[in-house]
Formats: structure tokens, sequence, C-alpha cells
């Protein structure tokens, strides 16, 4: 096998998922294990980092054996061993940070540390071998909310984010309000397809500024305040206003870019990209000569096979890094 494809195991841990890929030729995936922590959190509504860390702990060897033994390999398969380094959760990003480490020591073979955020963008490939350099790419997470201008691996400029919350958090803190639940994403998205009556109560988000910037705290608090003056508000009517508002603006700034950048391939990554409204406007805001690819949404939420790709880019062009790679809270913004 190894003198047919380069393999590589890609660890996450970013956040609230324990993840172990194994991928071909940064092309195939021969594995993607994602054991997800959605359950240990629901009840403090939110991802707790101590108890997140911990468990990302008790559970990476196992992720790891089973995505091995789901390719059909074994460690001296494998050709290099990556973890996403940044940004996350200080304490959960150690955990499969180390783990890499302890591979390519032990294995002997090279550590490459990626960008969580450039894995995401990059988990298009997988569906869309045809995606080329440079396409515009928006991030949408728990975590983030960013526009860049991708270049090439390792080149990402970025052209805009949110001051303040990220629009998943957004979904996460109005679907708490609504006592909906956690994560608030999927559940929002489901009510608001219910919704009789579909139209846009709330104002729309910074669309009167000519950037690439987003702002989500003011939306939230005008869902928050008009639930408090009308208690017998229709839930399902309020999801669905609030997320055509928050869709508007990401659309609205993400096609802008492609169209004064002349660059017609756009990529819409990160858990938000799995909203099927979202994934409905995208269609018809596209223009006859451009192209939006959009992961699949299991390949949209964290997985580990998003940076076994995109550590592979890294790998084949020689780029690997030391044992002494740190991790990460933020990173630094930029062509990087
Ligand atoms: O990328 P991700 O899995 O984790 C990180 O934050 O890195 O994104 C999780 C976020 C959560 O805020 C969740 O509510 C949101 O993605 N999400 C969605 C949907 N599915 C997940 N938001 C809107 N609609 C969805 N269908």
């Amino acid at each position: 096998m190894k003198n047919r494809s380069v393999l590589g195991l890609g660890l996450e841990s970013s956040c609230d998922e324990t993840a172990a890929s194994v991928v071909a030729d940064g092309a195939t995936i021969l594995s993607n294990i994602v054991s997800s922590q959605i359950d240990i959190h629901r009840a403090y509504a939110g991802v707790v980092p101590e108890i997140a860390s911990r468990a990302h702990l008790e559970t990476i060897n196992g992720i790891v054996d089973e995505a091995l033994r789901t390719a059909g390999i074994s460690f001296r398969d494998l050709d290099f061993v990556a973890a996403t380094s940044r940004p996350g959760l200080v304490g959960s990003l150690l955990i499969a940070m180390q783990s890499a480490k302890a591979v390519s020591y032990v294995c002997g073979i090279p550590f490459v540390s990626v960008n969580h955020l450039e894995a995401h963008l990059h988990a298009a490939f997988f569906e869309n071998p045809s995606l080329s350099y440079p396409f515009i790419g928006l991030l949408v997470s728990g975590g983030n909310t960013a526009l860049f201008e991708v270049r090439d691996i390792g080149q990402m400029k970025l052209l805009g984010r949110s001051s303040d919350d990220s629009v998943g958090e957004a979904f996460d803190k109005v679907s708490k309000f609504l006592g909906l639940g956690y994560p608030g994403g999927p559940v929002v998205d489901a009510l608001a397809r219910k919704a009789v009556i579909r139209k846009n109560i709330f104002p729309k988000v910074l669309v009167k500024y000519d950037d690439y910037s987003f702002s989500y705290s003011g939306l939230k608090t005008a869902v928050i305040n008009h639930l408090r003056a009308n208690p017998e508000a229709d839930l399902a009517e309020v999801a669905y206003a609030f997320q055509e508002s928050a869709i508007e603006i990401l659309l609205r700034r993400t096609f802008a870019a492609a169209r004064s950048l002349r660059i017609p391939r756009i990529v819409i990554a990160g858990g938000v990209a799995a909203n099927s409204r979202l994934r409905e406007l995208v269609i018809g805001t596209a223009e006859r000569d451009e192209t939006v690819f959009m992961p699949s949404p299991g390949l949209c939420t964290d997985n580990a096979a998003m940076v076994a790709l995109a550590a592979h880019r890294y790998f084949t062009r020689g780029i690997t890094h030391g044992l002494d790679a740190d991790v990460a809270a933020r990173i630094q913004y930029g062509v990087a």
C-alpha cells in the first residue's frame, strides 16, 4: 500500500469533537471517525473547556485505533501524522497535538501542524477535486465567522470577520433563549422550516457598511428583546426571521468579495454551512459564472479528514513541523 498511496493520519480535538481520520493521497478518505461530546456539554448549554479536554484524553486512543482499523492499516503504514494546532481551546488542542507528536516520534514519521480554519476550507476539495486556487472562503462555525481570500495552502488573506459573536454562537444563544437546547443550529434550522408566516422582522445586520465585516450580538439582542416584548410570539416564525437575517449578511459579504476580487469560486465551510436555508439561498444567489462549493454536512462540522487533507498539501511540499510546535487559542490573521 505504501508504494501506491501517501497515507496521512489526521487528528482533531480543538473544541468538543475528538476525531481521527486516515486519508490517502490527500484525497480519498479511508476512515473518518468522530466522537462528539455534545451529550456531555448539553447540560451546560455550551462547551465547558476543562470537561472537554478531559473527555478528549479519555477518548483519543480508541478513536485513533478505530481510524486505523477502519482504514485497514497499521501505524507502520503511515507516511505522516497531523493535528490541529490552532485556533481552539488550548486544553483540548493539546490532546490531539500531543498524541500526534507521540505517533510521529515512535513511528519516525513527519509531524504536520494544521490551522483549523484552513482545514475547514480545504474540506471542500474532497467532493470537488476540480476546485482550484484562488477561492473566496467563508468560514462559519461555533468559534469563527470570517471571510478569506485563499490563494494557496498556507496563504489565506483575511477579508473580514465578526467583531463580536460568531454566527454559530448566535444560533446557539438564540436557541438557548428559545429553550431549544444545545447545539442550537440544527434545532433552529428545523424549527424555522415550520414557520407559517415567513417575514423578516429583525434589523438587517451591518448591511449598510460597505466592507467585509460581520456582527451578531445586535441581532441576538434584537431576538431576545422581541421575545421578551412578545411572549406569545410564534417561535418558528422568530426562528425563521432570525435565520434570514443571520444568513443574509453572510451571503451579501461573500458574493460582494467574489465579485469585487473577480474570483468566481466560493467555498463555504464550518458547522453553520450545514444550515439548510443557507444552502438553499446560495443556489439562488450565485450567478452563472460563479461556483459555490460546500462540503456535505458531515464534512462541514469538525472532523479530522480535513486536517489530513490540508496536512498532505504541506507534506507534499516538504513542509513539516518540529515536535516543539505549540498550540494557540487564536491565530494571527493575514497571509500565512
Ligand atoms: O464547525 P463546528 O462543528 O465546530 C466549531 O465551532 O469549530 O460548528 C459548530 C456550530 C455550532 O454553533 C452549531 O450550532 C452550528 O455549527 N450548526 C448549525 C447547523 N448545524 C450546526 N448552525 C446552523 N444551522 C445548522 N444546521
